[in-house]
Order: C-alpha cells, then structure tokens, then sequence
C-alpha cells in the first residue's frame, strides 16, 4: 500500500502492482506544508479522495477519517464517514480506539470497512511531545497489543502499525486474523505502506530512518526542469512539430 493524494498519481498507481490506496491525512504535511496532520479537515480529505478515486481504476482506495472527525459523536462521525465515502473511498482509517470503540462498531455495522492504526498516531503528536516510536517500554507495548485485540473483536478489517519495534509488530501479527500492514514497524508485518513522495525521492526536507527512496524523483524532477530552461532560454524548445501551423 502507498499513500495518494491526487489523481495525476492515482492514475499511475492503477497500472502499477500495488494492492491499496491510502488518501492519508499526511495530505496536510506533504501536499500543504503544515507541520503535522492536525490540520487535514474533512473537506480536504473529501476533496483529495475523490480525486484519487477518479484516477484509481479498480485499486483498493482507503480514506483516512481526520483528526477529531470521529471524537464528536456518532452522527457526526457518521456524517464525516458518509462524507469520504460518498467521495470515492471503499474503507476509512481511523487512528486509536480508546474512547471511540463505539463509532468503530457503528461504521462496521454500517457496512463501511474499517481499518484501524495503532503505535506512533500522528494525530497525538503533541500527546507523546513529537513523532516518537511507540511501544518500547512493557506498558506501552501491553496496551498496544491489547488495542489490537480490541480493534479486531470490533470487526475492523486490517491495522497499520506505525513505528513501533519490529518485535512487537511481529507479535501482533502473529497474534491476530486480520492483516497488519507496517509502517516503520519491520518486516513481520502482513504488508507495508510507505508515503508516496518518500518512497519516490521526492520529500527533499524529511526522510524519516524507516523510508527506502526507491527512485531518486527529486534530482529527475530537477533534471527535467534545468533541461527545460536550458532548452527555452537556448530557442531549441518550442521545436516546429511543437508549434501550430
Ligand atoms: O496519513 C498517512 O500517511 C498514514 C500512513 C503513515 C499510514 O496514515
């Protein structure tokens, strides 16, 4: 799984071998610049979901349910859901359970898919004093095997894991029917799903220890682009067969 924001790489992604699409609220942090997830709102999510969704083809495309939109309630929660469902998504993320077990079980009830995501939450950055791997001490790593429990008996359908040591999330995944997929969270995970401008070399500013840059897109892009001002500033670029007659 890779995350998408957009539907130019939605489109991509449809010829490409990946399973699933995740529209992440990390939309707020790579596409708007803000320094956490916080700030993805429910309309930005609709927006960039049903772009994705435009573009995805037949590709799994899973929303993520934004900071707060699920701790109001469940008719707010259930009109949030609607929201990014109606949109295009297929499935919804929603970050902990503690406190919104509730909500869960209503959208399961619901027929919404629901896929859960445990260790570092991003949207309880300033609960844990910045992006820090979850689950190193025996109490954290108790309650975040027990959330795991929770999810599944409430019927979601598969869990990200995010930074948290690779031998917990290998015992999670043992320990559990439902897929986990890992992010940061080693290679005993069901699956993995890494941000998509990470994983292409794209993110100039931040590479976390856990994103492999499978493609150096950065020094592409900015290839492409000195060859285009080289090319307009020479007079090669336009060429005739680019011009009208
Ligand atoms: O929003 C996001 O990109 C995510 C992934 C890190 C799993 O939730």
């Amino acid at each position: 799984m890779v995350t998408c924001y957009d539907y130019t790489f939605a489109r991509l992604l449809a010829r490409s071998p990946i399973d699933a699409i995740l529209v992440g609220d990390s939309v707020a942090m790579v596409v708007h610049g803000y320094d956490s997830t916080l700030h993805a709102t429910d309309a930005m999510m609709r927006l960039h979901t049903s772009g994705v969704a435009r573009g995805a083809g037949d590709r799994f495309v899973i929303a993520d349910m934004p900071f707060l939109s699920y701790r109001k309630g469940i008719a707010e929660a259930l009109d949030a859901a609607g929201a990014l469902m109606t949109a295009g998504a297929q499935a919804l993320k929603l970050e902990g359970v503690d406190g919104h077990e509730d909500v869960i079980e209503r959208l399961v009830q619901s027929g919404i898919p629901v896929m859960g995501h445990l260790g570092m939450q991003p949207q309880s950055v300033h609960a844990y004093g910045g992006f820090r791997v979850q689950g190193r001490s025996q109490e954290q790593a108790d309650r975040i095997r027990s959330q795991a429990r929770t999810l599944q008996d409430l019927g979601v359908f598969a869990i990200v894991l995010e930074c948290v040591p690779a031998c917990l999330a290998q015992q999670i995944t043992n320990s559990l029917r439902i897929p986990t997929i890992g992010i940061g969270a080693g290679a005993g995970c069901d699956g993995q799903v890494l941000v998509l401008q990470d994983m292409l070399g794209l993110n100039v500013d931040f590479q976390p220890k856990f994103a492999r840059q499978f493609c150096d897109g950065a020094a592409n892009v900015l290839q492409a682009l000195t060859h285009f001002d080289h090319a307009v500033k020479q007079g090669t670029f336009p060429a005739a067969e680019e011009s009208y007659k």
